[in-house]
């Protein structure tokens, strides 16, 4: 997968990308990151990005003039436009069925905001997919487009190996349900044991525990999920 952030302060993805798993992505050849400073597209002796808002307000706005072009010359660069993403916090909600449908995608292009946001027209001439991360603020869109990044990752063929496998996570694999409790040795720590069951190697008999646990789990700590599984 390709992907491309547009941000204003690219440094900030440094670490991100040449750590882990995704550095092991970037690696393989599954996962390419290009990093594009919005201010390029300044042209200003000022790199000026953004303004007050209209009709006065606290804060600044990123300017339509300035954002547009960077994410237009951006998605030239290759001949397939991409998915452009906005990272903002009145987009849908991000969730494992959004990142399942993103993980398709060939390109991804993510524009991170910073100040008060985006300049309205941004949105209404580009049509981004406009996504957040939850309800509540960030500074940018940077640590929101990591968010996305890693668990979209994840989710690629060959991303991660057979010890972080995604298959059983919460939400995931068409299982909008929690993942059953998990436990290593120590056989006993502090007086408290691994289930028996996990340990007589019953395959049969763990698959049903495991799956017990995750409905109780669920329907415990998010019944709105629980429902949801069974519409
Ligand atoms: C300080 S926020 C702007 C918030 C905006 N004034 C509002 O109230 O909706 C600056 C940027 O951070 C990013 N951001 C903040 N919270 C976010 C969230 N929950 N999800 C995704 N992006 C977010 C967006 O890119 C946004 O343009």
């Amino acid at each position: 997968m390709l992907v491309d952030i547009l941000t204003l302060f690219p440094g900030i993805f440094t670490g991100f990308i040449s750590e882990s798993l995704l550095a092991g992505a970037v690696r393989n050849g599954l996962l390419t990151v290009r990093l594009h400073n919005m201010r390029d597209w300044a042209d200003d002796k000022h790199n000026t990005m953004d303004d007050t808002p209209a009709g006065g307000g606290a804060g600044m706005v990123l300017k339509v003039d300035r954002v547009v072009p960077s994410v237009e010359a951006v998605q030239a660069i290759d001949g397939d436009a991409g998915k452009l993403v906005m990272l903002t916090p009145q987009g849908r909600t991000l969730n494992q069925r959004i990142a399942e449908s993103l993980a398709k995608e060939r390109r991804l292009v993510l524009l991170c905001g910073r100040y008060e946001g985006f300049d309205d027209r941004v949105r209404q001439i580009l049509n981004p997919d406009e996504i957040s991360i939850g309800d509540y603020i960030l500074n940018g869109g940077e640590t929101a487009a990591m968010v996305l990044i890693e668990t979209v990752m994840r989710l690629i063929p060959g991303v991660l190996g057979d010890r972080d496998s995604s298959k059983f996570d919460s939400f995931s694999n068409g299982n909008r349900l929690l993942e059953s409790p998990q436990f290593t040795r120590p056989r006993e720590y502090r007086g408290l044991q691994i289930p028996e069951v996990l340990l007589n190697g019953n395959h049969a008999a763990i698959e049903k525990w495991r799956q017990e646990q995750s409905q109780k789990l669920t329907r415990e700590r998010r019944p709105d999920l629980f429902d949801r599984e069974r519409e």
